[in-house]
C-alpha cells in the first residue's frame, strides 16, 4: 500500500528517496512520485504511473538536485492510478505526500474551491496541500499550519509536508498510519516503514498517534496531540531486519517459503527447553492474564485471520478454552458482547493493518481483560498499543502473499495453547515432553516437506489453464484449505474456494466436473473416514482429485486421483506441514501463468487503509 520516503539532507536526496521507494515496492502500489526543492522557493516534481523504475528513468533523464525532498508510492483509493493523482501534491509552495484516507475530503474540497483553490486531481490528499497552503500565511510556522490543518481532518494519515520557501525543514504528522524518523549525521529522514531507510541509518524514532514533528538536518522536535513538546524513544534496527534481497531465489515469495524451517526455528528459539514450553518473553502479568482467560477472542485480517481459525480449533480442543475468531473489518462495525474475562488476541504480520488496529482500539475501550498481539514487526503500531505482545520473529516478509508469517504465527499459537493446556492440567508432563520433542524436530520436518517441491512443480501445469479450483479439509485442516485457496487466488488469479468437506453436498458439489480440480487435505486423523466419503462424492462426479496425505492414510494414485505423500508427524504439527505444499502449488501455478508473484495486481502487503 502507499509508501512514504522523505529527507532533509546535506547531499542530493533524490537517489536516496528512489532507493527508499524501491524498498517499499513490495507493499503494492500503482504510481510513484518525487518532489525535490532545488533552490529556495523552487521545487520540481516527477510522477509516473507504474513501477518505481519508470520514475527512476524519468529522474535519470531529468535529474533533480537538492537535499530536501519527499517521495511516494501510491495505491489508488480516491481516483484512478494516473500522473495527476500521484503524489506529491502541490499547492503554491507547499508539497505533501500522504498515506491513509481523509474521510471529510469532499466537504473540505468544496470549502477550498469556494476560496478559489483549483483542484487538479481526484485524490483526498490534494485537500491537505491546499488546506495547509491556505492556513500557512496566517501561521507562525509550517508546523503550526500543519497542526491547524490536521485539526480539520477526519480519517487516517501519515504525512510529510514541505515548504519550498523554507527547504531546511520538513513537517510530519501521524494519525492512523505509521511514520518513522530515521536519524542521520547532519541529515534526517522519514518513511512509512523503516525498511526504506536501512541503507542510510539504523537509528529510528517512531511517532505515536497524534504526533507532529518538525525535522531539520540537525534537530527533531516532536509535539504530542495536545501540542506539548515530547520525547519519543530512539530505537536501533536489529541486524536481522534488513533481509530485502532474494538470496538466489526467483521471487521473495519463493525465498520466504524456503525460509520457513529457519523462521519457525527462530520463533521457537528460547521458548522451549528439553521438556517444557516456556514463553519467558511474556511478563508475569501477561502470563497471568493468559492463564486467567475464560474466553479468547481472536481478531485479524487475510492470512493472519486464517491462522486464527486454526488456533480456534486448538484453543478449544487442546486447552479447553472457548475461542471466537473474527475478521477485523466486521468486528469493528458490529455491536459485540464481551464475555467475562475475555482475552483479546490480535494477529498480524505487519502490525499496521488498519482494520486490525481499529478493532484493537475499540476492543480496549469495550472492556476486554487484556490485549495480546502476535506480530512480526517489532515497534509496529499493534505491538505498541497492545498490553502485551509476542513476536513471531519470521524476519522481513516482502512477498505480498504471506507465507512464513502464517507458519510462524501457527508455531507461536501452538506454544500459547500448550501453555494454557498445561496450566489447566489438560496436558500431562509426559504429553508436554513428547510435544516438545516434536517441536524441536519441526524445522527439520519442514525441510523434509519442502523437498517435495519438484513433485508439486510437476503438478502445476494441471492447474494453470483452469479457471476455478476447490480446496477441501475438515477440522483444523479446513482453515488450511482456506489459506491454500487464498494463496492460489492471490498470486495466480485463479478463482479458488475452500469448503469444509462436510459442506460439499450443500452447494459446491454442483460445480464439480473434469474442469474443476479438487484439492483435498487429508492427513490420517479421526476425520479421515468422513473425508474419504467426501472424496468419493467428488470422484463419482468425474472431478479431478489431488489428495495431500501421509502414507498411513492409505491413498493410492489412480486415473481420477493424484496423491502427494507427506511425512508422518504429530497431529498438532500437521497444519504447518500441510501448509507448505499449498504455498508451493500456488507459487508454481503463478510462475506458469507469468503473474507478478511478489506484487500481485491490485493487492498490497500492508493494508493501512480500511
Ligand atoms: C494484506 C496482505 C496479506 C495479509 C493481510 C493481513 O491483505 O496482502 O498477506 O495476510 O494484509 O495483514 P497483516 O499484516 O495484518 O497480517
Amino acid at each position: 500500500m502507499c509508501g512514504i520516503v522523505a529527507a532533509v539532507a546535506q547531499r542530493d536526496c533524490a537517489e536516496i528517496l528512489i532507493e527508499g521507494l524501491r524498498r517499499l515496492e513490495y507493499r503494492g502500489y500503482d504510481s510513484a512520485g518525487i518532489t525535490v526543492v532545488e533552490r529556495a522557493g523552487e521545487m520540481c516534481r516527477h510522477r509516473q504511473v507504474g513501477k518505481v523504475e519508470m520514475l527512476a528513468s524519468a529522474l535519470a533523464a531529468a535529474p533533480l538536485h537538492g537535499g530536501t525532498g519527499i517521495a511516494h508510492t501510491r495505491w489508488a483509493t480516491h481516483g484512478e492510478p494516473s500522473e495527476a493523482n500521484a503524489h506529491p501534491h502541490h499547492s503554491s509552495h507547499i508539497a505533501v505526500v500522504h498515506n491513509g484516507i481523509i474521510e471529510n475530503h469532499e466537504q473540505l474540497r468544496e470549502e477550498l474551491q469556494a476560496k478559489g483553490y483549483h483542484f487538479v486531481s481526484q485524490t483526498d490528499t490534494e485537500v491537505i496541500a491546499h488546506l495547509i497552503a491556505d492556513l500557512h500565511p496566517q501561521s507562525d510556522s509550517l508546523t503550526q499550519a500543519v497542526q491547524q490543518a490536521v485539526a480539520r481532518l477526519q480519517g487516517a494519515y501519515g504525512m510529510v509536508v514541505l515548504d519550498a520557501k523554507n527547504p531546511d525543514e520538513i513537517v510530519v504528522a501521524r494519525s492512523g498510519s505509521p511514520i518513522v524518523i530515521g536519524l542521520g549525521l547532519g541529515e534526517n529522514f522519514v518513511a512509512s516503514d523503516q525498511l526504506a531507510l536501512l541503507p542510510v541509518t539504523r537509528r529510528f524514532i517512531y511517532l505515536e498517534e497524534g504526533d507532529i514533528a518538525t525535522i531539520n538536518r540537525r534537530d527533531i522536535t516532536i509535539y504530542d496531540q495536545q501540542g506539548a513538546v515530547i520525547t519519543r524513544d530512539e530505537v536501533e534496527a536489529s541486524g536481522q531486519t534488513d533481509s530485502a534481497d532474494k538470496g538466489g531465489f526467483r521471487h521473495y515469495m519463493e525465498k520466504e517459503i524456503h525460509e520457513q524451517p529457519e523462521a519457525v526455528a527462530n520463533t521457537l528459539a528460547g521458548r522451549l527447553d528439553a521438556n517444557h514450553i516456556g514463553l519467558d518473553t511474556l511478563s508475569p502479568d501477561a502470563k497471568k492474564a493468559l492463564l486467567a482467560a475464560e474466553h479468547i477472542q481472536i481478531i485479524a485480517c487475510g492470512t493472519s485471520y486464517n491462522a486464527g481459525l486454526v488456533a480456534r480449533y486448538w484453543f478449544e480442543s487442546i486447552a479447553g478454552v472457548s475461542c471466537d475468531v473474527e475478521i477485523a473489518s466486521e468486528f469493528r462495525y458490529r455491536d459485540f458482547v464481551v464475555r467475562p474475562n475475555s482475552l483479546l488476541i490480535t494477529l498480524s504480520q505487519s502490525g499496521e493493518t488498519a482494520d486490525t488496529l481499529a478493532a484493537l482500539r475499540l476492543a480496549k475501550a469495550k472492556g476486554y481483560m487484556a490485549a495480546l498481539s502476535i506480530c512480526n514487526v517489532p515497534g509496529s503500531s499493534l505491538v505498541r498499543e497492545s498490553d502485551m505482545h509476542l513476536m513471531t520473529r519470521a524476519g522481513a516478509e516482502i512477498g505480498v502473499a504471506s507465507t512464513k508469517a502464517f507458519t510462524t504465527q501457527l508455531a507461536l499459537l501452538l506454544l500459547l495453547v500448550t501453555l494454557v493446556a498445561r496450566d489447566k492440567a489438560r496436558l500431562s508432563p509426559a504429553q508436554e515432553q513428547q510435544l516438545v520433542e516434536q517441536l524441536h524436530r519441526l524445522p527439520e520436518l519442514l525441510k523434509q516437506v519442502l523437498a517435495i517441491a519438484p513433485q508439486i512443480t510437476a503438478l502445476a501445469p494441471d492447474f494453470a489453464d483452469k479457471h476455478h479450483a476447490l480446496f477441501l479439509g475438515r477440522g483444523e485442516f479446513y482453515p488450511i484449505a482456506v489459506e491454500a485457496a487464498l494463496k492460489l487466488k492471490e498470486i495466480s488469479y485463479i478463482h479458488a474456494e475452500a469448503y469444509a468437506a462436510g459442506e460439499l453436498k450443500h452447494g459446491p458439489l454442483a460445480l464439480v466436473d473434469s474442469d474443476m480440480p479438487v484439492i483435498v487435505i487429508a492427513p490420517n486423523n479421526e476425520l479421515l473416514e468422513k473425508l474419504k466419503s467426501n472424496i468419493e462424492e467428488v470422484r463419482a462426479r468425474g472431478g479431478q482429485l489431488y489428495v495431500f496425505a501421509n502414507e498411513s492414510a492409505g491413498f493410492v494414485s489412480d486415473e481420477g486421483m493424484t496423491v502427494v505423500t507427506l511425512p508422518d508427524c504429530d497431529a498438532m504439527l500437521a497444519p504447518l506441514v500441510y501448509t507448505l505444499p499449498m504455498q508451493l502449488l500456488a507459487y508454481d501455478v503463478a510462475l506458469i501463468k507469468g503473474t507478478d508473484v511478489d506484487q500481485p495486481r491490485n493487492l498490497a502487503k500492508s493494508v493501512t487503509v480500511e
